[in-house]
């Protein structure tokens, strides 16, 4: 089917589930369930609860392929140039191939660095936790102080939280913003003598990194000199700028340009969570994404989880014009999916144009966002239910855990499905001034109340369900995103790989900090100007 014929195909189907319940489509399609259940490296995906009938999903699959998802799909496995803009090729999956892989970027091999670098981190992970290797003064090293910001953040943060044992041995902080705020509270009751600084920074250039790495620098000089340069380590794509820093190169542990920030955490860039987790945790998380390239990979079109979670969101997005949507872990350890999602996806497809130059032909990335389960509820839920915008909300559970009290679970549990049921079924008005009547109110209360109290429902959710939180299953989902996110692109005609929108204000920035600082004011636009003069030292 030509790539017109199949958005129209789809955009049809959308317009017919304007008027129609998506409750219905289960007694319309006996097979709903089960067709649209996928079961992928340990996750399950329900995605029938969304809006689209037999024929908008078969209209969805078949828009994936007229857009040339399965050529795009071959393209990254095999190191082509994706990242045009960049001439760069968007290899994530090779760091997460079990050892020996075969894998070339633009044509070059690289699968023997990619085993020699995790070999290193193993190596230095092991050390670290045994304390055959030590601080510079003798000290067992028990903490780690991880400085990065976005992509060099993000992904260690969730994994961080979501792995992290009850007992940890050892104390990972991460710090990000270049807020004086953060680094303090980080420090905070650190023996620097204890303590590694990871610097993670694919161009170690990123201000704000940069600024904090050294801070974190002359907190380890200030306790022990110049010896205390020795607590630091990078990881970066940069090797020249890590040598600037003045870090020498056995303390480096390197990526290459073909690792995009948002897609790193397969990288040297978890190195902290390396060592913090121990590195049999850091192989698992590796082999749950490699699971999930597996399916990625094999599963056909109408069965593959991340196409159809792909083509899910742009039902929404471009067939019923919805521009938001929710993300809600149902589990604390994966309370930082959606800041993680949100540089995932809003980074990668937040585009207007296509990689030729030309104006994009349809709606991209939604705004993403979302909390952890229950508290979202508690939150921002009410205006899922009754707002007068519609946002798909994506629920992501954890069948079982056992921390805590046994009887926690199962109400979280039970919270999760509700909040599906009842957006997608609702409370009718009838319903509701049956119930007001049988409480004996007057009619006229009741015609007031019974609108207010009253749940349109027809709002579409998917389930993603793992049996446990454990570092395979983290893997999984993360590749499922990231495979979802290339898909996405591909419908849109983006390139989902460069970033070239998070310019513009830094440079800005470095343009005005001077002024701030004291130094003379470059030319503004006046409200920039008069903030400035307020602000200054
Ligand atoms: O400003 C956005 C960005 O370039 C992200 O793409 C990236 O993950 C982040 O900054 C950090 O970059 P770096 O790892 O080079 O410090």
């Amino acid at each position: 089917m030509p790539d017109a014929a199949a958005w129209s195909a789809l955009e049809a189907d959308a317009e017919a589930a304007r008027s129609r319940s998506i409750l219905s489509l289960y007694a319309a399609e006996p097979d709903r369930l089960e067709r649209l259940t996928v079961e992928a490296a340990g996750l399950t995906l329900d995605l029938s609860k969304q809006p689209w009938s037999r024929a908008g999903v078969e209209a969805a699959v078949a828009l994936a392929r007229a857009s040339g998802v399965e050529q795009k799909r071959a393209d990254l496995f095999a190191g082509a140039a994706i990242n045009t803009s960049e001439n760069r090729a968007v290899l994530h999956p090779a760091l997460r191939a079990a050892t020996g892989g075969n894998f070339s970027a633009k044509g070059e091999p690289v699968s023997a660095e990619i085993d020699q670098v995790r070999a290193s981190i193993k190596a230095f992970a092991d050390d670290i936790r045994s304390g055959a290797i030590r601080g510079a003064t003798g000290k067992r090293l028990r903490n780690i102080l991880h400085v990065g910001i976005g992509g060099s953040d993000l992904g260690p943060r969730l994994l961080w939280e979501s792995e992290r044992p009850l007992n940890a041995s050892f104390n990972l902080r991460l710090i990000s913003n270049v807020d004086g705020s953060e680094i303090a509270v980080a420090l905070d009751g650190l023996d620097p003598e204890e303590t590694l600084v990871t610097v993670v920074s694919k161009t170690f250039t990123t201000q704000e990194t940069m600024a904090n790495a050294q801070a974190a620098r002359q907190w380890l000089r200030d306790a022990m000199g110049s010896k205390g340069d020795q607590h630091l380590i990078a990881v970066s794509a940069n090797p020249q700028a890590v040598a600037d820093f003045g870090v020498s190169p056995e303390r480096l542990f390197a990526f290459r340009d073909w690792v995009g920030g948002r897609y790193s955490v397969w990288s040297a860039v978890s190195l902290s969570c390396a060592i913090a987790l121990g590195f049999d945790v850091f192989e698992a998380f590796l082999a749950g994404g490699a699971a999930m390239d597996a399916h990625f990979l094999s599963a056909p079109l109408e069965r593959n989880a991340p196409v159809l979670l792909a083509m899910a969101q742009v039902f929404n997005r471009n067939g019923m014009g919805r521009a938001a949507r929710a993300v809600i872990p149902y589990s604390r350890r994966l309370r930082l999916l959606p800041l993680f999602l949100q540089q995932l996806e809003m980074e990668s497809n937040g585009k207007s144009v296509s990689p030729d130059g030309k104006p994009v032909a349809h709606a991209t990335a939604p705004v993403v966002f979302g909390d952890q389960g229950a508290n979202a509820q508690h939150a921002f839920f009410q205006m899922l239910h009754q707002g007068t915008d519609i946002v798909p909300v994506e629920f992501v559970g954890v069948a079982r855990n056992d921390e805590g009290p046994a009887s926690a679970h199962p109400k979280l549990l039970a919270n999760m499905l509700a909040q599906s049921e009842a957006l997608m079924i609702g409370r009718s008005e009838a319903e509701v001034r049956a119930v007001l009547q049988a409480k004996g109110l007057d009619p006229a209360a009741i015609d007031v109340l019974a609108p207010q109290r009253t749940f349109p429902g027809g709002r579409p959710s998917t389930l993603i369900v793992m049996d446990r939180l454990t570092p395979q299953a983290l893997g999984a989902l993360i590749a499922l995103y990231e495979h979802k996110t290339l898909v996405e692109g591909a419908v849109w005609g983006i390139n989902s790989f460069d970033q070239w929108g998070v310019e513009l204000g830094k440079a800005m920035a470095t343009r005005i900090l001077p002024a701030l600082e004291g130094g003379a004011s470059a030319p503004h636009d006046p409200s920039t100007s008069a903030w400035i003069e307020r602000l200054k030292r």
